[in-house]
């Protein structure tokens, strides 16, 4: 006699019912993805480690590539008003990266220039130098004129961080991302710390912050109240939405040396410093 189910089917039965449900619900799911690529959303699954601070247990939302360029040209002369809850991470990441040290420093979705601004000024040896990338235009201007000062020590260029970056293997002992992985969808992420590994030599550093799931209270609060307005309109944030960096990093290619999390105005912040092994 063959193993019942609940409802007096065969296991059998059951799986197969399982299997065509669950094709039904992801050719569903594609042919959606397909359609929200081309409009203004790429779509995942939420990984298992929920890396996506997700309150809802269904597709992990982000902006399309093309939509995320429109929105940051328009951005750009509001970025730097982001302060308010960037400002103490970005304190932090400077803290733990080490940039005394530095001698070439790449930073993507590097904005105004207002991380670099500061590096530059305060932190980088006079004969370091920084490269920022960004796929705005209008933002990579308004850097421009910020690190005119610099001269030759600072350059930018257009570039796209989700596919392979312009520069050499291992050309850089820092790289910086801050505030970019958590507008990505996670296999683009993914990636990304790939091309991060292949440009860094090794015992390079690299630095990253993003918003992050805040731990209980007003903080927990705040993310969780980001985390949904992000899942039902990605578009009101810029595309952001509360990650966990450390789920992205590979013990075997990376030395996590620092990890924190600082919430100012109940907006949650993790700050990663993992050493290329
Ligand atoms: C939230 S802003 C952060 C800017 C800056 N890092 C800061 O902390 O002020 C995200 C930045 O990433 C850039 N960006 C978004 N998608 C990108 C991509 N695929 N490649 C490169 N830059 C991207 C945006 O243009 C924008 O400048």
């Amino acid at each position: 006699m063959p193993h019942m189910g609940s409802r007096g089917e065969p296991f059998g039965a059951l799986a197969l019912r399982a299997h065509s449900r669950g094709d039904v619900k992801r050719r569903a799911i594609a042919g959606a993805n397909a359609w929200r690529c081309k409009c203004r959303y790429s779509a995942e699954f939420p990984a298992p480690d929920r890396w996506s601070c997700n309150p809802l247990p269904t597709l992990d939302r982000t902006l399309s590539k093309q939509a995320a360029r429109h929105y940051y040209e328009r951005f750009a002369d509001k970025q730097d008003q982001q302060g308010w809850y960037e400002d103490a991470a970005l304190d932090r990441l400077i803290a733990g990266g080490g940039f005394g040290r530095a001698r070439a420093v790449l930073e993507v979705g590097c904005g105004t220039g207002r991380l670099a601004e500061q590096l530059l000024a305060r932190h980088l040896p006079l004969d370091a130098r920084y490269l920022g990338l960004d796929i705005s235009q209008a933002m990579l201007t308004l850097a421009a004129g910020r690190l005119a000062s610099h001269g030759r020590a600072a350059n930018l260029a257009l570039a796209d961080a989700t596919v392979s970056l312009p520069v050499a293997d291992r050309s850089f002992d820092r790289f910086i991302a801050a505030y970019l992985l958590d507008l990505l969808p996670r296999s683009q992420a993914l990636d990304l710390i790939g091309e991060a590994r292949r440009v860094l030599v090794p015992d390079g550093l690299l630095c990253l912050a993003s918003l992050t799931r805040g731990s209980g209270g007003v903080a927990g609060l705040g993310s969780w109240i980001w985390a949904g307005v992000q899942r039902l309109a990605p578009q009101w944030v810029g595309g952001c939405r509360p990650v966990q960096l450390t789920g992205l990093l590979d013990a075997r290619d990376w030395d996590v040396r620092s990890r924190e999390t600082v919430s100012p105005w109940s907006v949650a912040s993790e700050i990663v410093i993992a050493r290329r092994r």
